[in-house]
């Protein structure tokens, strides 16, 4: 069987449903303990990319249907050597050239966007967590891809969340940020606030640990920052978010933010960052127990809040610990290197 590899365009609601049946089938074979993704965000991140990046779905076709897909994002201002895909080919399909095909078309979109860094994800199994295959790193080590970074997927049932215990920590901590205020809301940041948080926010990729994948800082500005949420509205995520506010400057110096929809149960902790110059007030742990707490407040359906974290994120790692974040997978970035 030869497959015929198309790019899916925004708006293709015929493929894009496909597509979300492909990527759900191998969910379902392969990480039935993850979140399931909804059929909608996938015509809703081609329609509304990240800031500054685009998103590309291609679909490998047979008999007329789609039997696997790439789903490519690319920066398009800073860190244009950059590309991040997933590669996935449906159960029923394997072992007959699909994925090649993909892989070989990946490179061949990355060459024509001059892309020198080629990263491509796969789930692997942790200790102690449910069984994953490990098809994916085969196939790709065969192709000349090396292991760049290894983040451990965590998640926290909201219900195991002892009050007392969350009360306990935060009384224990508060004392420590007394330079500090903590400001929590939901949806679009306060106009005062835009500018800091971008601040905070452009020091992302220089703070987080990224093993081998080379992501360099970009910068986060007002416009960033409202993009993102013009982004989040169009998909119907909702931003949950607290930040903490140093007293003295009004600078802001932690961000943490949760993303939900409605009628989701399932949640996504994103970045939770702290100004290297206010580290040691657990402002980490402080903004994220607030954060969870206007969670529970507002948005009563969400029962799992999920995370990813390097492996070597020893601080962020013992924050989640703390909280009652428990390790599901991991997911195993593999880059290979097209410069010359
Ligand atoms: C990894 C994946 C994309 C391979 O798709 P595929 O269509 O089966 O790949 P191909 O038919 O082109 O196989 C290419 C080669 O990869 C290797 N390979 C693929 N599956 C394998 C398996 N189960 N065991 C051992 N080797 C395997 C073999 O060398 C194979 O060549 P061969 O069939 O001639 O022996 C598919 O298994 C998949 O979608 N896995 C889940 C998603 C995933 O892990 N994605 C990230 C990694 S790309």
């Amino acid at each position: 069987m030869t497959a015929a590899i198309r790019r899916v365009l925004p708006g293709d609601a015929d493929a894009l449903r496909q597509v979300h049946e492909v990527f759900e089938a191998v969910r379902a074979a392969e990480t039935p303990e993850n979140a399931p993704v909804p059929a909608e965000r996938y015509a809703g991140a081609l329609e509304h990319p990240p800031p500054n990046s685009e998103i590309r779905c291609y679909a490998a076709e047979a008999d007329g249907k789609v039997v696997g897909l790439l789903w490519i994002y690319l920066p398009l201002k800073e860190n244009t050597h950059y590309s991040e895909t997933e590669l996935a080919v449906h159960p029923a399909h394997r072992r007959r050239g699909v994925g090649t095909a993909l892989l070989d078309h990946l490179l061949q979109v990355a060459r024509d966007e001059e892309r020198t860094e080629v990263i491509v994800s796969h789930r692997a199994q942790v200790e102690g967590g449910p069984v994953r295959p490990d098809t994916g790193a085969r196939f790709l080590e065969g192709r000349g891809f090396t292991v760049a970074l290894t983040e451990i997927d965590r998640s926290l049932r909201l219900d195991t969340l002892d009050p007392a215990a969350e009360t306990r920590l935060w009384d224990e901590s508060i004392g420590a940020a007394d330079d500090y205020e903590l400001v929590s809301w939901i949806g679009r940041c306060p106009e005062a606030y835009v500018e800091g948080l971008g601040r905070i926010d452009s020091q992302i990729f220089a703070e987080i640990p990224l093993g081998d994948v080379d992501l360099r800082p970009r910068t986060v500005d007002a416009d960033f920052v409202r993009t993102r949420e013009d982004r989040a509205e169009a998909q119907g995520h909702i931003l949950i978010r607290t930040i903490a506010v140093h007293k003295a400057t009004g600078d802001v110096t932690a961000n943490t933010v949760i993303y939900a929809q409605a009628g989701d149960e399932h949640a996504g902790q994103a970045i939770t960052i702290v100004d290297p110059a206010h580290r040691g007030h657990r402002l980490g742990l402080l903004a994220k127990l607030a954060n969870l707490r206007q969670l529970r407040e507002h948005h009563g359906h969400v029962t799992t809040v999920w995370t990813g974290n390097a492996d070597t994120n020893a601080n962020m790692v013992a924050i989640n610990d703390l909280l009652g974040f428990r390790p599901v997978d991991a997911r195993v970035s593999y880059k290979r290197n097209l410069a010359a």
